[in-house]
């Protein structure tokens, strides 16, 4: 029987290595670069491909083996001594919002992949196989809705379900998988239905707590519920000089009374739900032509179940009942409910961060991630770093190297405590 060395917690965090980390967040913020320092990295783009294959580049530099599958989700396996034990899966994404920032999703790839290279670097063998992940569309951005890749690995959704999904300007998932899967470097494609062992995502909390409470580590509770919606409303072209108004079915004029409906229902005094609408497009959007089509999106968020189902069971009637003189149709896109991630990873983690001296609290998730659908099939858990300002989806998010070090410490240790010593 091979020999155990007791492993003690914090040998492995002494090989990340801050400086490397760092530079990979600056040089994958180049791939889809705005001026304001955020980035437009849309699942799928041209942009992704390249930033793809630039992480490809460094996963194989330090050995790591780069594979793919039908969804185009990024694997990077870092072979372990026992090749039959099921995999731990730790990642995130790299597509953006159009106006996106250069941490979010980005941090917990180049931190899983720093984790991975730092147990590599102490030479202590891991005995399960650890794979680092960029999962297919997380936003939902450019293709709704988000977390696609996830998903589908998760046996959540269809692949048939999504390859038909158009963006904007009219081209289809399918169509821009096609292009992904044959870029080069060209990946091996794996089958889905395996099950990791654990999955852990590393991400920038997107709020203000952890700033105001001066922690440096988020241990996530959960991640509260989300359900999505597609309104679109028909009306007719008419000529702005001539049509009287009092017959016109003008298509904007019935989602502004919608639009007004909505807000004022789903107001609550204590501001916890969360209701946006982010996405309007007016059609044929022409100054004298009174608008025929409105198409709009609805973002419902809340941490209770049951309240989260009331309110978007309200949003079809709702929109009925103020349409005006337009035909109404709401399609909805996503229903997930709140959900807790397990408490013996979550007590695990914080005794991880507490045995570095790093200082943490639990906190819970008021935005999306993929450890969403991993949660489904596999022990998962997330730790969160502080943001500035707690601003995402914005290009001024910000984040201090020192806190993006500590999140890839703690990473690497739980990595490394869950894979086991070989
Ligand atoms: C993820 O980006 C979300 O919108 O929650
Ligand atoms: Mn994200
Ligand atoms: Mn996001």
């Amino acid at each position: 029987m091979a020999k155990q060395t007791k492993y003690c917690v914090g040998k492995v965090a002494t090989y990340v290595n801050g400086d490397r980390l760092w530079n990979r967040l600056m040089a994958l913020a180049k791939f889809g670069g705005l001026a304001k320092g955020g980035v437009n990295r849309q699942a799928l783009s041209d942009e992704e491909v390249a930033a793809r294959a630039e992480l490809v580049r460094w996963a194989e530099a330090i050995g790591l083996e780069a594979f793919t599958d039908a969804t185009a989700n990024l694997f990077l396996r870092c072979r372990g001594a026992d090749q039959n034990l099921p995999p731990i899966l730790v990642g995130s994404h790299i597509d953006s919002q159009p106006t996106g920032g250069k941490f979010d999703g980005a941090l917990g790839v180049l931190a899983a992949l720093e984790g991975v290279e730092a147990i590599i670097t102490s030479g202590m063998r891991p005995r399960r196989t650890i794979e680092v992940v960029a999962w297919m569309n997380e936003e939902g951005s450019r293709f709704a809705p988000g977390m696609m890749g996830s998903a589908v690995f998760a046996g959540a959704r269809r692949l048939e379900d999504i390859l038909n999904i158009h963006d904007k300007a009219g081209i289809a998932v399918k169509a821009e998988l096609r292009k992904v899967l044959s870029a080069k470097p060209r990946l091996p494609q794996r089958e889905f239905g395996q099950k990791p062992a654990t999955f852990l995502e590393a991400h920038i909390e997107q709020g203000p707590i952890l700033e105001i409470e001066k922690k440096t580590i988020g241990i996530v509770t959960g991640i509260q519920g989300k359900r999505t919606f597609r309104v679109q409303i028909d009306g007719e072209e008419s000529h702005a000089g001539t049509s009287p108004r009092s017959v016109r079915r003008d298509a904007l004029v019935s989602a502004v009374s919608i639009v007004q409906a909505l807000q004022e229902t789903m107001w609550d005094r204590k501001d916890i739900v969360r209701f946006t609408i982010g996405m309007f497009n007016v059609s044929p959007n022409a100054p004298s032509v009174v608008p025929a089509q409105v198409l709009f999106s609805v973002d419902l968020r809340h941490p209770d179940a049951e309240t989260l189902r009331k309110l978007g069971d309200m949003i079809a009637p709702i929109c009925r009942k103020a349409a005006l003189r337009c035909d109404i149709s709401v399609t909805e896109l996503l229903h997930d409910p709140p959900l807790e991630f397990p408490q013996a990873l979550r007590r695990k983690l914080t005794s991880i961060a507490d045995a570095l001296g790093i200082p943490n609290m639990e906190i819970s998730s008021g935005a999306g991630h993929d450890a969403r659908y991993l949660h489904y099939i596999c022990p998962t858990a997330m730790i969160f770093i502080p943001c500035k300002n707690g601003i995402s989806h914005n290009e001024a998010e910000s984040i201090t190297k020192e806190d993006a070090v500590a999140g890839a410490r703690v990473l690497a240790e739980a990595i490394y405590s869950i894979a086991g010593a070989a």
